[in-house]
Parts: structure tokens; sequence; C-alpha cells
């Protein structure tokens, strides 16, 4: 059987960042701690725990700690609170994240009616509309805002929106409005990974997505790859069921940005342990890559 790996699987830049510093600060010897869980992978979170990195949810209760907060970001009122508390802040926000808080206060506070794009629910998204004011919205792609408010608007995206819905919403948008300012905060790494996956599924016909089940992108890849094959989601190897891969020459795998690689190693090895094949691999670069030539 080929197992094939879709390219720019696993971490990426701002997971890999803020696990590095939270590590970093937990090896000065100091007690530290997230502010929420550092990724949604609960594999990488109980690793950290072991390492002596807690996960704290209330920002009220911390005082004189040290901080770290995850790639997602924070809100305003947390940061203040923190602040306030005399914690220490590692700030691990992703800067692709940050760029796009940035935006939102200062085009706030340029008079722009901003509006995000994105899942109102999504912490991410919860962090940026807190640096805007009371005219800042959030919008799911298929939403369209109300344009009774002002005249002069601005359009950011979550990091994980897709290309196509921020170009649906300038389009519809632009003949609209007298002013329309539009900061593209799509986030390359979603996209190329969303792209090789999609590659992937379009040729197999059993592809398992790998990743936390809280993780939004991992089950954004999940939706994706169902759409072209079949396919399953796990967060590990000891979930995967041998009559999944029963019956097919070809399995694709798919990971998201906070799957860590050794649980892309882990679940390799256990497609070539149900299929009683000898060859494991120690490391994730010794994976093949799916290339459109590859089958
Ligand atoms: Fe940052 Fe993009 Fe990852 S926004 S956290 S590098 S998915």
């Amino acid at each position: 059987m080929n197992i094939w790996l879709a390219e720019h699987s696993g971490f990426c830049f701002g997971v890999r960042r803020a696990i590095q510093m939270a590590r970093e600060a937990a090896s000065q010897g100091i007690p530290v701690c997230t502010l929420g869980e550092i990724i949604h992978n609960p594999i990488i979170v109980a690793q950290l725990q072991a390492e002596g990195i807690d996960v704290c949810e209330d920002p009220s209760t911390l005082w004189d700690h040290t901080v770290i907060l995850r790639s997602h970001g924070v809100t305003k009122d947390m940061m203040d609170s923190l602040i306030r508390n005399g914690n220490k802040i590692v700030d691990a926000t992703c800067p692709y994240v940050r760029r796009a808080q940035q935006l939102v206060e200062s085009m706030s506070a340029a008079g722009y009616q901003v509006i995000i794009m994105g899942d109102a629910d999504h912490p991410e998204v919860i962090g940026m509309l807190s640096w805007g004011n009371a005219a800042t919205k959030v919008l799911k792609a298929d939403e369209r805002p109300d344009l009774t408010g002002g005249q002069q608007f601005c359009l950011i995206s979550q990091t994980t929106e897709k290309p196509e819905h921020l170009a649906e919403m300038v389009k519809w948008l632009a003949p609209r409005v007298a002013e329309l300012r539009v900061f593209n905060t799509i986030c390359l790494a979603t996209q190329h990974r969303q792209e090789a996956s999609e590659r992937l599924a379009r040729k197999l016909d059993r592809v398992i997505v790998i990743g936390g089940l809280k993780s939004s992108n991992t089950r954004q890849l999940h939706n994706l790859c169902s759409q072209y094959s079949r396919c399953y989601q796990i967060e590990s190897e000891a979930e995967l069921k041998p009559e999944w891969i029963k019956d097919v020459s070809a399995v694709g795998l798919a990971a998201g940005a906070s799957t860590p690689a050794e649980t892309i190693v882990a679940v390799y090895n256990q497609i070539k342990q149900i299929n009683g094949e000898p060859n494991r691999v120690t490391a994730v670069g010794e994976i093949p890559l799916f290339k459109e030539e590859s089958c």
C-alpha cells in the first residue's frame, strides 16, 4: 500500500513559534502557564503540562505569573487585566494574527466601519473584534453587512478564511459604498495546506485527516477532503480502524496546523503495522509527500 502525506501538513510557523516560546519560558525554571490551551491538540497540551506548563483559563485570577499568550491571540481586556495584575507576558500571538488585530485597531480609530469576515465564536476573531470599537462587526462569509451605519468601510478577514470568500465580499461591497479599504489578512500557510490536501483527496479514495477534534483548521481539512474522498478524522493512531483502509491500494494523510510531527509518524507506522508491512519511519520527513505524479 502506498501512503502519501499532503504537503504543508502539520505545525504552521505560528504554532511552532508559540510552543518554542512556551518551552523557552519554562526552561528558566519559573512557573508558567498558557492562557487557554496553547493549541487545539490534547497530545501537545499534555506534553507541555508534563514539562510544567499549565493551562489557565481566567486572566483575572492570575497575579505575578508568567503567562504565555497563544498563537490565536487574546482580547484587549484580557491583555489589560494581565498587565494590571503584574503578570509577565510572553506574547506568542502569531505575527499574522497580531497584524490583523493592529489593523482592526488602527482602522477603527481612523473612523472606518471595520468588518471582520470569519467565525464569531473562534478565539482569534473574538480577539480581533476586541481591538475595534462599537461599530466593528463580525460577519460570516455568506452574510452581507447593513450599510446604513456609514460610508467608509474596511474589510479584514480571519487568517483562515478562504480567498474566494474575501473576493466575493469585496465584489459585493465595492459598488455599494463610497470607500472600501481591504486588507488581505489570510494566512498562506492555511491556503497552501488546504490546496495540497484537496489535491491529495481528489486523487485518492481514502484520506485520514490527523488533528485535534477542537481544531477548526483540521475540521476544515476534513470537510474539504470529504468532498472528494472517503475521509476520516483522528487525533491519534489509536483511533485508526483497520476497516477504513481495507481493500485500498493507497491512503492519503493530511494534518492540521496543530498536529505534531510525532503523531503523523505514529499514524503512518500504525497503517504499516495494520497492513503487516515491516518498514517504519522515525521522522515525518521520511514519509513520501504526495505530488500530482504520485499516482
Ligand atoms: Fe499564524 Fe497562519 Fe499559523 S496565522 S498561527 S501561521 S495558520
